[in-house]
């Protein structure tokens, strides 16, 4: 049984055998091995963001949902409306396509809400729980395949790797803005 559970079951259980001293040793030591912090790529980060239409329609709360109860950390969190600067910096790679301009006036045509998340695997996690990038080809079940249904209104955005991810959070986020948090499920109840 996991240290955390036992530390857990033991307070509620109301064990009175235990010092002080043992339930620290405890608690710390579940602090330091937490849930995550055994498995490689845990401190993986990704850059999504929800578009102006996955805003307008009211769906942050839905996506953010989506990524907690996969289990995943969120680290960044802002609403911002993107500049034309931020924006071409982030599509450089497509500035040459046709469809460009109209990115472009998409993405300013209203707020954006950018998150960090973070946890093993969360790039490639993310990707799928996005669905394809063109929703008529996204599973259901996915993000876009679920609540979109046109490649120019795509509802989120998630860095395709981890190298892009790095450079999309850098972009989009200070490093004061992003926090390092540890769950609260030790501490308090044993240090009341
Ligand atoms: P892209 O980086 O290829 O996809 P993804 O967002 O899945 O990483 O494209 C960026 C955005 O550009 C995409 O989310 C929606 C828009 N787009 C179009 O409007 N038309 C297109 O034909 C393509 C390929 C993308």
């Amino acid at each position: 049984m996991a240290v955390g559970a036992l530390c857990l079951m033991n307070s509620f259980r109301g064990v009175r055998s235990a010092s002080r001293l043992q339930i620290t040793w405890l608690c710390e030591h579940t602090r330091s091995h937490s849930i995550t912090s055994g498995i490689p790529g845990v401190k993986e980060r990704t850059l999504v963001a929800v578009k102006p239409d996955g805003v307008q329609r009211r769906l942050i709360g839905q996506i953010i949902k989506r990524f907690e109860q996969r289990g995943f950390r969120l680290v960044g969190l802002k609403m911002l409306q993107a500049s034309e600067e931020l924006l071409a910096q982030h599509y450089s790679s497509l500035h040459r396509k046709p469809f460009y301009p109209s990115l472009l006036r998409y993405m300013t045509s209203g707020p954006v809400v950018a998150m960090v998340w973070e946890g093993h695997n969360v790039v490639k996690s993310t990707r799928m729980l996005l669905g394809n990038t063109n929703p008529a080809e996204a599973s259901p079940g996915t993000i876009r395949g679920d609540f979109s249904i046109h490649i120019s209104r795509n509802i989120v955005h998630a860095s395709d790797s981890t190298e892009v991810a790095q450079k999309e959070i850098s972009l989009w986020f200070q490093r004061s803005e992003l926090i390092d948090w540890e769950c609260c499920d030790h501490g308090n109840i044993y240090h009341p």
